[in-house]
């Protein structure tokens, strides 16, 4: 039957046959197959075109410009198809990412001060309001000041006492804030009252109150006639302020070589309300800080005249604070960075 039409017809059938496909043609790979199948090496329009061979010398010309003349015709459809195809998958991409404007926006949560730093800031407001600067000195220090400038000599059993990281050097970290003590007195003479906030790290074994860093808040008044009774008033007036509640506060005789008398603060326990539990460890109290009255030889130390000037001192864990306020169980929730812990206390 297709040997018996005449090759013209055919040609004009082909034409009309590949047309029609390339119309219905709606992908990238599906114009490749179509343009490979009539166009290509070996494609139906190829075929026709060695054929031509087989006519009448007469013949030939007539239907060589014919399969061009196609060929022009089905190379152009496939360019106009390929540009509507192009465009289609433009605007199809243009919609998808397209930004609907009335969306409502994601929401984002603020940021805050982490506990600790927002503790230290009303700590220092606190004392600000009962006329105390604040001071400052490094974590790095020497055992000068760490230690021997507190009365704390070498092999004093006190010393034992501090667990203590040493840099190769010979240096330290300082195991408390009482370094600044002996810093500020180095260069300033009474009258003073100041507080030093601050970094401090032991090699304590961590556990529900002990982390090898932690935070301590030092206070330091010097002055004639201070006594004992402006540490206890300075103190009880501090805590009224910082837990904005009643407490159970007891104060118990204790040593520093810094001081004498020497003191240190509990506070009732909130976990189990004085009962006894894993964070104040059975005794219904737990320790939030040690004071006492300047040792006169730590005055001497620094050039201050014992026999004329007094002072108190006091040194407060912040994170023990914190927790009894808060009512936060372990000393190390504050160092895990676990959001939902930060973002669950004030
Ligand atoms: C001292 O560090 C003294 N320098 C305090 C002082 C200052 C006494 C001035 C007299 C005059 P102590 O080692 O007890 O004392 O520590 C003070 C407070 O730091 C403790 O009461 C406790 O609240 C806190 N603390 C101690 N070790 C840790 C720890 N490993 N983790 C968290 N808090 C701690
Ligand atoms: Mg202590």
């Amino acid at each position: 039957m297709t040997e018996a039409t005449p090759f013209a017809e055919r040609l004009a059938d082909l034409e009309g046959e590949a047309l029609a496909a390339l119309a219905a043609v709606e992908t990238e790979d599906a114009l490749e197959a179509w343009r490979v199948s009539y166009l290509g090496k070996n494609g139906r329009l190829t075929g026709e075109l060695k054929g031509i061979g087989a006519l009448t010398p007469a013949e030939r010309p007539q239907a060589g410009a014919r399969v061009n003349a196609i060929k022009a015709a089905l190379e152009t459809a496939h360019g106009a198809r390929r540009e509507v195809l192009k465009e289609a998958a433009r605007s199809a991409r243009r919609i998808a990412e397209a930004v609907d404007v009335t969306l409502p926006g994601r929401g984002r949560g603020v940021g805050t001060a982490h506990p600790l730093t927002r503790a230290l800031a009303r700590i220092e407001d606190i004392f600000a309001g009962l006329g105390f600067s604040v001071a400052s000195g490094p974590e790095v220090e020497d055992e000068f000041h760490n230690f021997e400038a507190l009365n704390i000599p070498a092999h004093h059993p006190a010393r034992a006492m501090h667990d203590t990281f040493y840099l190769p050097d010979g240096r330290l970290l300082r195991t408390h804030t009482s370094t600044v003590q002996i810093r500020f007195m180095e260069v300033e003479r009474p009258p003073f009252r100041i507080i030093a906030p601050g970094r401090v790290y032991r090699a304590d074994a961590p556990d529900p109150t002990h982390s090898p860093i932690f935070h301590q808040v030092e206070g330091l008044a010097v002055g004639e006639g201070v006594h004992m009774g402006h540490l206890k008033a300075t103190l009880s007036r501090f805590l009224e302020a910082f837990f904005e509640r009643p407490l159970t506060v007891r104060l118990r005789p204790s040593y520093f070589p810094f001081t004498e008398p020497s003191a240190e603060v509990d506070i009732g326990c909130f976990l189990c309300q004085g009962q006894g539990c894993r964070v104040c460890k059975g005794t219904g109290f737990v320790e939030v800080l040690g004071c006492g009255l300047v040792h006169p030889r730590v005055l001497e130390r620094v050039g201050i005249d014992s026999e004329r000037f007094s002072g108190f001192a006091f040194g407060m864990g912040v994170e023990r604070l914190v927790m009894l306020r808060d009512g936060v169980s372990d000393v190390r929730l504050f160092y895990e960075n676990d959001l939902r812990f930060l973002a669950s206390l004030r």
